[in-house]
């Protein structure tokens, strides 16, 4: 049976107006996710993780700006509703990010119910009454473990794991069909992180999120969710695949480096030589000619120089963009 898709995300290209410059932080990047599908989005920092969750989400504040490209999350067109529609009836409902640093992110003054009615009566026109939405909030603490005491507690009160499980609730209260957890583990010690995988799992498992997109740096951590991995370098998606193909067996020369830099979390590529990446990222703001890695690539070639390899299904189910690949 094809599992129905939840996100196309079509050739998104987008940045950042710094006065008399753009800076193209996401360029051509095109990613699908299926529903039950958990989709882990992998790269160094600065690369472009978070902007590109933002403009498949149509969180296009400025500076940032969409130049190109198109964004269906659950049949509807992102960028065909205004901003005021996008904040009606898209995010919180469809579609949810847990932004990075969120665990900072809840007012110190406001006790957690009163984050979740503001949330809640955002997006009505006519909201619930205060005992409907403490109802509909109650009912979600409980289905993520999480003691529908906290609602009645200031942020300070919760420990780092309910704090974050707090988050999770209040951003999932709508039921939206998507969510993006953008580094949601990092500021978290490793128990609270498991548990917060766990939960994350659980929410798919138990069809409370369709799909998720969960983006880290941290490849071991997404290894232990996610069915499919995508791994951007400069703006760019270089590989998407299944996860274990990615890490065992990756395409790209810039995947196998990263891989090759995680070695003592995954010991199936322990064999493998372990060389750092000359070179550093590029410039954005003036990125290299043809293939952006082909200035620390092993494996550069004449071509590489002069043209951008296109993000091609190079093997079944496994996309890469690399000219060794591209027949
Ligand atoms: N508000 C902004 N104004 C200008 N440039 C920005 C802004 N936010 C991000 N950038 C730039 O856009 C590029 C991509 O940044 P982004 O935050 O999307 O990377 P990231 O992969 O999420 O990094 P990290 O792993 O550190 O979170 C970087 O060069 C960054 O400096
Ligand atoms: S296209 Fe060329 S430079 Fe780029 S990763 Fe592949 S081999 Fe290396
Ligand atoms: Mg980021």
């Amino acid at each position: 049976m094809k599992m129905s898709l939840v996100l196309e995300a079509r050739h998104i290209e987008g940045g950042y107006d710094l006065g008399s410059s753009f800076l193209k932080a996401v360029d051509d990047c095109s990613l699908y996710a299926y529903e039950g599908e958990m989709l882990g989005v992998a790269g160094e920092s600065g690369c472009g993780k978070s902007t590109l969750a933002k403009l498949i989400m149509g969180l296009t504040k400025p500076p940032l700006r969409l130049v190109k490209g198109k964004s269906i999350i659950d049949d509807i067109d992102v960028y065909k509703l205004s901003w005021n529609e996008r904040k009606k009836i898209l995010w919180g409902k469809v579609v949810t990010m847990i932004p990075q640093a969120s665990m900072n992110a809840l007012n110190p003054t406001k006790k957690i119910k009163d984050v979740v009615f503001d949330v809640v009566r955002e997006k009505y026109s006519t909201p619930p009454s205060k005992s409907e939405i403490l109802d509909m909030a109650k009912k979600r603490f409980d289905e993520i473990g999480l003691d529908p005491v906290a609602l009645d507690m200031y942020p300070i009160e919760l420990s780092g794991g309910m704090k974050q499980r707090a988050i999770i609730a209040i951003s999932t209260l709508l039921n939206p069909s998507f969510l993006i957890a953008d580094e949601p583990t990092s500021a978290l010690d490793v128990s609270t992180q498991k548990l917060l995988l766990e939960l994350l799992y659980m929410l798919i498992k138990r069809n409370i999120v369709k799909t998720l997109i969960f983006i880290s740096h941290d490849i071991a951590t997404l290894r232990q969710i996610c069915d499919k991995m995508c791994i951007m370098y400069a703006g760019k998606i270089l590989e998407i695949s299944d996860t274990e193909d990615v890490i065992n067996r990756p395409l790209h020369p810039y995947t196998e480096k990263l891989m090759e830099s995680v070695i003592p979390l995954i010991p199936s590529i322990r064999k493998k030589t372990l060389k750092g990446i000359p070179g550093a990222p590029p410039n954005l703001l003036n990125p290299p000619s043809g293939c952006r890695f082909h200035p620390r690539c092993r494996y550069a070639m004449p071509l590489c120089k002069e043209k951008e390899p296109p993000l091609r299904e190079a093997k079944k189910g496994r996309f890469v963009s690399c000219w060794l690949h591209l027949g």
